[in-house]
């Protein structure tokens, strides 16, 4: 295929690659980059499924205002294949709750402006992260992964002290085009995977989401009075049909975002952790993605052994962090893939689910791998549990617990006084509830 950046290339000027979103921001930095850094700018806008049908008018405004090559890419189909099928292996929720839409996009397009910055001689990348969030750790620490040599511009961090009036005031001196509508009330950002809202009136953790907030999903009391049932089928820890149609992940995830946000479901208000070190008031919409999670997880319940399954949930929660962190090119993250990976071997069958006024509930599970065993889990005909076995196997189980009681147990009680004959029996529970 011909190197469409060849002629990019060529020119004199330094360069630097620019995520480019079509915003106020980067638009103003496209001008910047020029005017005060003397930089040919190549601006790349990813598309990974963010609420704009056409990113055609993207790559538009950046030639408008002199970039030298602008290109919007389409990143939706690696993005599923590459980076969501891991997220899915790995039922990839950070601090228990988020989906990580923002953390699992960010890499993804570090990849491809490092390359472009390879194949148009680039050497720098910019990019319009504020330099209080996590999304500007994650740049710079995949590019830093990716190619040390590059060098990072990030301007918006020099901004952050600018007022919106004094950016807009720059603006207008240098015909970047300025929004004519009010300032957006809230910051967004959005993908396959869900939308992240904040800051506004969500900067108080105590104010209720805004009913506006919310784009993805429909009210509780607004969802169709009437439930859906759903089935998903999956492969090896990935999920390949849905209501028994085999389908790709991406146009899976795009559907399963129009049927569970149709019925409300996939609304988070949390507080969250950032990596900066400070706790923040995150709102998000992730209909698709905690389906996926939940229901991929209910076929682990059936198909993983006890071990397997209480272990791989420290690994899925340590995955979390680490991508939440921007190493998503880390040693850790490789190492935490391959092991998500060796589980998922048997990770198939189906998973059903009820769709109804903001909740999904999992109503089933089979898989022709399931450890589920009828004949050892009936109470009626057909039970073949050896329960002959049971005593003995009760009798070392709790020989630990014995010992402890014997030895230690009255002088472990909480608040109480030991006294001598104290009998064993729970004397921490007791204490603790008294
Ligand atoms: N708090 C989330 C995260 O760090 C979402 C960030 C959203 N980014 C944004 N520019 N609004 O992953």
């Amino acid at each position: 295929m011909a190197n469409v950046y060849e002629n990019v290339h060529g020119n004199a000027k330094e360069k630097v690659v620019l995520a480019y979103s079509g915003g106020l921001d980067t638009s103003v930095m496209v001008k910047w980059l020029q005017l005060e850094k003397g930089l040919d700018v190549v601006a790349i806008c990813g598309n990974v499924g963010q609420d704009a049908e056409d990113l055609a008018w993207v790559e538009k405004k950046a030639y408008d205002m002199g970039a030298v090559y602008s290109q919007a890419l389409d990143m939706r189909e690696e993005y599923a294949e590459d980076f969501l099928t891991k997220a899915i292996a790995a039922n990839g929720l950070y601090e228990d709750s988020y989906p990580l839409l923002s953390a699992l996009s960010r890499p993804l397009i570090v990849s491809k402006l490092v390359d472009i910055a390879h194949k148009t001689g680039a050497s720098y990348i910019a990019h319009g992260c504020t330099g209080k969030g996590n999304d500007q750790v994650r740049f710079e620490t995949c590019i830093h992964a990716l190619d040390p040599k590059l060098k990072i511009l990030a301007p918006v961090r020099e901004w952050d002290l600018l007022t919106r009036e004094q950016e807009m005031e720059w603006a207008k001196a240098h015909g970047v085009p300025v929004p004519t509508t009010a300032a957006k009330p809230y910051s967004i950002d959005d993908n396959l995977w869900g939308r992240a809202i904040e800051c506004g009136v969500l900067e108080d953790p105590w104010m209720e989401p805004p009913a506006d907030i919310w784009t993805m999903t429909a009210s509780a009391e607004d969802a169709p009075d009437t439930p859906e049932e759903i089935v998903l089928g999956f492969e090896q820890g990935k999920p390949v049909s849905l209501n028994g149609e085999q389908m790709d992940l991406l146009p899976l995830i795009i559907k399963m975002n129009e049927i569970c946000g149709k019925h409300g479901y996939g609304r988070l208000d949390m507080i969250e952790d950032r990596v900066v070190g400070l706790k923040s008031h995150e709102c998000y919409e992730c209909p698709a993605s905690l389906a996926l999670i939940t229901m991929h997880h209910a076929l682990e319940t059936l198909c993983l052994d006890a071990d397997t399954l209480q272990y791989k949930h420290l690994i899925d929660q340590q995955w979390a962090t680490v991508v939440y962190d921007g190493l998503w090119f880390s040693q850790l993250k490789e190492a935490l893939d391959a092991f998500c990976a060796s589980t998922q071997a048997f990770v198939s069958g189906e998973v059903k689910a009820r769709l109804y006024k903001g909740s999904l509930t999992v109503t089933g599970r089979r898989s022709a791998y399931s450890l589920y065993d009828f004949n050892l889990a009936t109470y009626g005909v057909g039970d073949s549990f050896d329960r002959s076995a049971s005593k003995g196997f009760i009798d070392l189980h709790s020989l630990p617990s014995k010992t402890w009681s014997g030895v230690q147990g009255p002088a472990a009680r909480l608040g109480g006084e030991a006294s001598e004959g104290d009998g064993p029996a729970f004397v921490v529970a007791d204490s603790l509830s008294a």
